[in-house]
């Protein structure tokens, strides 16, 4: 199977993998589409992926993601990347505030339902959701119990809706530490200390780069007897 003349649609397209989900797709061949919620992004993403239609959405909102999905019309693979950290990330439970908790699921697993939900009514039937965890749901850490649980449900998100939409295909990629924005938050010089710390023992003592992370996603939409699956994009972190 190949990507050339596929319709794609990257909710979570804009920046960071889910652009190099983009960058991949278009150079094999297929039309994409990438929609996010910020007026910012999305204009970098116009300047950045100027082959590419962008479109705002905003997944914690479902008349915004029915109308997104009306305008797209009939498309074949949906890869959800979007994602934000809300401020009950590194919250220990004795300091857990519930609304910031539960303010955690709203865009990554909420949002997730909500765009397979009005996606699939558009979705051709040999087509494919790809969604995105991430290794904390293998690996928590103090402070990470709800993110944890988070990511977990959507592995579990993904074998369900594998079973319930078949044959549409549904698996998930389960990302370790990839350099895009969302790491500079911290400074550059702490930046750097920080990858390096958490990325030394492992058996690829790096943190990946966007366009390794995409080819897992360009595989799972390519690869037509592969459903319900969790791919791990995590320099061996799994094994350590
Ligand atoms: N980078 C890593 O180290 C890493 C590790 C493990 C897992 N992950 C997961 O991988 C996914 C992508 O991460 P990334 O590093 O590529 O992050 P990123 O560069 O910040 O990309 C996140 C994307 O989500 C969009 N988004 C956020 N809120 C949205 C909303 N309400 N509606 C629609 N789109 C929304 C953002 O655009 P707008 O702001 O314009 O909406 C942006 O395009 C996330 O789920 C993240 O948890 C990342």
């Amino acid at each position: 199977m190949t990507l050339r003349d596929r319709l794609i649609v990257i909710i979570g397209g804009t920046s960071g993998i889910g652009r190099a989900v983009a960058e991949g797709a278009l150079r094999e061949g297929a039309t994409v589409i990438v929609g996010s919620s910020s007026a910012a992004k999305i204009e970098a993403a116009r300047k950045a992926l100027p082959a590419t239609d962008v479109r705002t959405v905003d997944v914690r909102n479902e008349e915004s993601l029915k109308e997104f999905f009306a305008g797209v019309g009939a498309f074949d693979h949906l890869v959800f990347t979007a994602g934000d950290w809300g401020p009950a990330r590194g919250m220990t439970l004795d300091a857990l505030d519930r609304a910031a908790a539960e303010s955690l699921f709203a865009v990554r697993f909420w949002g997730a339902v909500g765009a397979a939900k009005y996606a699939v009514p558009h979705l051709r039937e040999t087509g494919s959701i790809t969604l995105t965890d991430g290794m904390v749901a293998h690996r928590p850490r103090k402070g990470t119990a709800v993110s944890t649980a988070m990511a977990g449900a959507i592995e579990h998100l993904t074998r369900g809706l594998a079973a319930e939409l078949a044959p549409i295909r549904v698996n998930a990629v389960c990302p370790g530490a990839i350099r895009t924005d969302v790491w500079n938050a911290i400074p550059e010089d702490a930046r750097e200390e920080r990858m390096r710390a958490m990325t030394k023992h492992l058996p690829i003592a790096r943190v990946g780069e966007p366009k390794e992370a995409a080819e897992a996603y360009l595989y799972l939409m390519r690869g037509g007897y592969t459903t319900g699956q969790i791919l791990r994009v995590d320099g061996g972190g799994s094994l350590v």
